[in-house]
């Protein structure tokens, strides 16, 4: 397939006139990238379920993981939901437009392939302008899961979606890049109290404000093996580097003389060998690719750089990744749980 691709930088006239020959594709049936403030996403028509399927075969997806409804304005949810709880009209209030997926019991109109054997629909109303007016323009919610092939890390680039999409899609909108560069928050607000299913920029502190009690699913902190029922996501491989990834536990300085020793002992090929440091302790380590995801005092920071870094390993051709380990808090959990997915919880 020739894809189609296209820059917008602002949102100005001219802007709006280049999404014209995408919105038209999507309504056409077609799937089209498109950037949003977490990561770029592979949208399709969310209530025509022939545009849905090529979500999946583009991405070589799972048929039975389930993807997010995306809108462009809060009165778009009605029609895809039975009902809106109180508690989730309150995060809307909070929350959208922005990182924050809601899921509720879904209504008739929401196509069977869009969550196979679920009740439910998961909303999002992206924060991000191009999203916002791209939905609006195409004239239909758009299912749209990350824009990456299946497996790999979610792209926050655009030389990612290229990488993984170029000849997949109808269209690739490139623009600059997300702001966040991790995805969406995921709660369930079908059950009480909600759930945390996924961890994101909408930390569980700031849910809790808005709605008291939250829950988060055992398997978001834990290493143990996912709950096929409540996110049928969670039970795949995800955002995997192509080396062998392994975290490495332990108190900071025992950290770096676990990873010192690793790489000491690889056989006299330590170029084959990444270290995934911050900028506190990139300075201790002398062989291998040492890559910094940033301050361990930014911890948005890092979980913007964690994708981008991933595949960089890739680019090197590393074999075996070392990343350290970092405390577990409010703000660390987001990039903790997709750390410890990346690594296939692999710990050392
Ligand atoms: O930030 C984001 O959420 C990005 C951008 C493109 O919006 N999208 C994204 O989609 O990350 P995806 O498909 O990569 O991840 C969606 C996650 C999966 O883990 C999926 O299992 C879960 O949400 N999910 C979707 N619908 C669900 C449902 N009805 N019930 C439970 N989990 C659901
Ligand atoms: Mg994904």
């Amino acid at each position: 397939m020739k894809t189609i691709i296209i820059n917008i930088q602002k949102l100005d006239a001219e802007g709006l006139k280049l999404l014209e020959v995408p919105a038209a594709l999507i309504r056409k049936g077609e799937t089209v990238v498109f950037p949003t403030e977490t990561v770029y996403g592979l949208g399709a028509n969310a209530l025509d379920p022939e545009a849905v399927k090529k979500i999946f075969i583009a991405k070589g997806r799972p048929e039975d993981n389930p993807l997010i409804v995306h809108i462009s304005e809060i009165s778009e949810v009605d029609a895809l939901v039975t009902h809106i709880p109180v508690k989730a009209k309150k995060l809307m209030d909070a929350f959208w437009p922005g990182p924050l997926t809601l899921i509720m019991e879904k209504s008739e109109i929401i196509p069977e392939v869009v969550s196979p054997g679920l009740k439910t629909v998961a909303v999002r109303f992206p924060s991000h302008e191009i999203a916002r007016a791209f939905i609006k323009m195409a004239g239909c919610p758009l299912a749209a899961p990350s824009a990456n092939l299946s497996g790999r890390p979610s792209p926050t680039e655009g030389k990612h979606v290229l990488e993984d999409l170029d000849g997949r899609a109808a269209a690739i909108i490139l623009s600059s890049d997300g702001e966040l560069g991790l995805e969406s928050t995921v709660i369930d607000m079908t059950v009480d109290p909600p759930m945390v299913l996924r961890p994101g920029d909408v930390t569980l502190a700031e849910l809790r404000e808005v709605l008291g009690e939250v829950l988060v699913s055992a398997n978001v902190t834990k290493n143990i093996l996912p709950d096929k029922v409540r996110s049928p996501g969670m039970k795949y491989s995800h955002y995997s580097p192509k080396g062998e990834m392994v975290v490495v536990k332990g108190k900071p300085q025992e950290i770096c003389e676990k990873i010192k020793h690793a790489v000491s002992h690889s056989h006299g090929k330590p170029m084959t060998i990444g270290i995934l440091a911050t900028d506190e302790t990139m300075e201790f380590y002398k062989e291998g690719f040492i890559i910094s995801l940033g301050s361990r005092n930014d911890p948005r920071e890092m979980a913007k750089n964690l994708f981008s870094r991933l595949r960089t390993f890739d680019e090197l051709g590393v074999e075996k990744i070392y990343a350290e380990d970092i405390p577990l808090n409010n703000e660390t959990l987001a990039l903790l749980n997709r750390l410890y997915k990346a690594a296939g919880y692999t710990f050392i």
